[in-house]
């Protein structure tokens, strides 16, 4: 069955695109069929992550929400990015929007456009850059995944806001939430540290990831995992990936 994964965070700068670029290469490395959807209007970067930042796209997602273009059609095919014998992975980019789509009007249209994307390209995965926080916008698109993965700091304020945010998504019925802790203190050890937050929120812990200098200097295309296939913490993202897709 094709999953439909939203990558959310209560707030901004957490890591959420680097995940979304991440988690979705892993799994096309791994043979998937992976389509990654930029839906941040605040700060779309994937396509900068992607090294797709000259590229002009037919279309963005909203474009395929409001029916200036297909969702399909805005599709950027970048499976270049991969080792041979990979599967595929594909791109929607998004669009920085001053009215941003936050009309009960468009959740079927956003439903749809997911829908439509992962029957158009025979998905397995379908990974969504998320806006953050509880906007109307984020609160509309926490409606629509199979499994929602809320990234989080070890700071109290990312604390806070992601035990809101766990409780609004229990009310809207997701049907999985898993949590990943970015950027942890190296003073704290990993098992340690997922206990206490699946123990905090009563929530699956998918991942606890180290800060990294090497992610912060990346050259184009600014994927960690690719650049470093062998680095103990892509071992820890391909693991994560796997939880999520599986
Ligand atoms: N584990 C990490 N170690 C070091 N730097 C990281 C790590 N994860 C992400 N970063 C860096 O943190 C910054 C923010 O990451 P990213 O853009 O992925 O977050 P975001 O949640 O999508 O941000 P925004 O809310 O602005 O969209 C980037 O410069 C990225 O390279
Ligand atoms: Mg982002």
């Amino acid at each position: 069955m094709p999953k439909i994964v939203l990558v959310h965070s209560f707030r901004h700068g957490v890591g959420r695109s680097s995940l979304v670029a991440n988690l979705g290469y892993l799994l096309a490395e791994q043979g998937q069929r992976v389509g990654l959807v930029d839906a941040d209007t605040e700060s779309p970067s994937l396509h900068y992550l992607l090294g797709l930042e000259d590229c002009r796209p037919a279309g963005t997602f909203l474009d395929g929400l409001t029916g200036r273009c297909p969702i399909e059609e805005s599709a950027v095919p970048v499976s270049h990015l991969l080792p041979p014998d990979s599967g595929a992975l594909f791109f929607v980019p998004g669009a920085a929007a001053a009215s941003p789509f936050d009309s009960p009007d468009l959740l079927e249209p956003i439903s749809n456009a997911c829908l439509r994307l992962v029957q158009f390209y025979q998905l397995d995965t379908l990974l969504i850059d998320s806006q953050p926080g509880l906007s109307r916008q984020a609160l509309l698109s926490l409606t629509l995944p199979d499994v929602l993965l809320l990234v989080l700091r070890h700071d109290w304020r990312d604390y806070q806001g992601t035990g809101v945010t766990v409780d609004v998504v229990r009310q809207l019925a997701v049907p999985r939430v898993a949590l990943l802790v970015n950027e942890a203190p190296a003073a704290f050890e990993a098992a340690a540290l997922t206990a206490e937050l699946a123990d905090v929120f009563q929530s699956e812990v998918v991942a606890v990831l180290p800060h990294l200098d090497e992610m912060m200097v990346l050259p184009s295309p600014r994927i960690f995992a690719r650049h470093y296939p062998a680095h103990p913490v892509t071992a820890i993202l391909r693991q994560a990936a796997n939880k999520l897709a599986g």
